[in-house]
């Protein structure tokens, strides 16, 4: 396969195993976040590659249609990656493989989840404990497909047992060929800011794999600075993504010195009524829709100066065509943006939170 044309020399194409990535800035699982409507706004930014929220190996197996659906995808999304947890490297095999079969070009363990419900179950950062295990679960993927098998990481469970080099060398023995450190040890969580030390450590250590750090990309500058700054192969955005679908553009550009382009309150309301309309089209319970449009709108004007009527008034609405029609009459021109990166930990735990709460039940269309 004939590698893409080189971006910058920050930003550039990259080769996963017989996939090209068209550039090295991509998108990670949010769970509870990624779905297929924010997909579908964020990959027309072209990152390299964007990820579904991770989904648990034996709902795989055991055909969960509410599984499955968290895995819906548009061909225009691609190229995409799902996501599997577990801590079994035979349900690996065969849950990477369903992902294989669904038609994915790539598939993540994930290794970094701080949550107790995923930890108690031996699965997500729990495995950083266990670094051997994580080499079996790795080869009992890569030797079941053909696509890419990656893996993403934090720095380790707790400062005393930073394991993220060694993690790295046994990934890339068992046929890995991306490995994701979030610079956060599991006690930390989302405390504190990312240490992008221990990537570019990771990155030392690689030999073959390709290293993608993450943690604390809120703008483009933070983007460049982790490239230069630890070496790394490609980065990884996660909440940056949040009302900001547009963060993998402004880095590309960025790199390539071009001015960043003019976003305004009409940016927003634009984006806005776009992720409205995919919503809609893709939720079948109004209440569903309701819910991930609160979300999204809480995303994109909560930092906003002069927003503030129009967000309680959608939190406050129940007929999703009123929010429409409120959002299109807006006073847009008086909406102060962008919006500052501050509130994104606290958004995305509050919206997950929230749809957690809100959508149990609800079956997209
Ligand atoms: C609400 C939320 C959901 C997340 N879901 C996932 C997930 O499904 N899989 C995963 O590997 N990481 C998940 N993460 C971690 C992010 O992908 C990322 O590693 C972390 O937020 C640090 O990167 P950032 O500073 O760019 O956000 C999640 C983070 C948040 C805040």
């Amino acid at each position: 396969m004939t590698p893409p044309a080189s971006l910058t020399s920050l930003i550039r194409p990259l080769r996963l195993g017989k996939l090209w990535l068209s550039s090295n800035v991509v998108y990670s699982p949010l769970s509870g976040f990624s779905d297929y409507p924010f997909r579908q706004i964020a990959s027309r930014f072209q990152p390299g590659l964007i990820y579904c929220e991770m989904v648990r190996m034996e709902a795989l197996l055991k055909h969960r249609p509410s599984t499955y659906h968290l895995l819906d995808y548009h061909h225009t999304m691609r190229p995409i990656g799902a996501q599997i947890f577990g801590s079994s490297p035979q349900c690996a095999g065969s849950a990477a493989r369903i992902i294989e079969s669904l038609g994915f070009d790539t598939v993540d363990l994930n290794c970094g989840c701080p949550v107790n419900k995923v930890v108690r179950s031996q699965s997500g950062s729990k495995l950083l404990q266990q670094p051997k295990l994580i080499g079996d679960i790795l080869a009992n993927m890569a030797a079941s497909v053909n696509i890419p098998v990656t893996v993403k990481i934090r720095a380790g469970w707790d400062l005393s047992s930073i394991n993220s080099p060694l993690i790295t060398s046994i990934a890339e023995q068992a046929g890995a060929q991306a490995i994701t450190i979030h610079g956060r040890t599991r006690t930390q969580k989302y405390k504190g800011p990312a240490n992008w030390d221990y990537i570019k450590a990771c990155r030392s250590v690689a030999k073959k794999i390709k290293v993608f750090g993450n943690g604390d990309i809120f703008d483009a500058q933070a983007g460049i600075a982790m490239l230069q700054r630890t070496n790394c192969d490609g980065i990884s955005v996660a909440r940056g993504v949040i009302g900001q679908p547009w963060i993998a553009e402004e880095i590309r550009r960025k790199a390539e010195k071009q001015p960043p382009l003019h976003r305004s309150g009409f940016t927003l309301k634009q984006s806005l009524l776009q992720h409205l309309d995919e919503i809609t089209s893709y939720y079948a319970h109004p209440a569903m829709a309701l819910a991930s449009l609160r979300r999204v709108a809480n995303w994109y004007l909560k930092e906003c100066s002069g927003a503030k009527t129009l967000r309680m008034a959608i939190n406050h609405t129940l007929d999703i065509d009123i929010v429409r029609s409120m959002i299109e009459k807006y006073h847009w021109d008086q909406i102060t943006y962008p919006l500052k990166s501050a509130c994104a930990t606290q958004l995305a735990q509050e919206a997950g939170e929230a749809k957690r709460k809100t959508l149990k039940g609800c079956i997209p269309k």
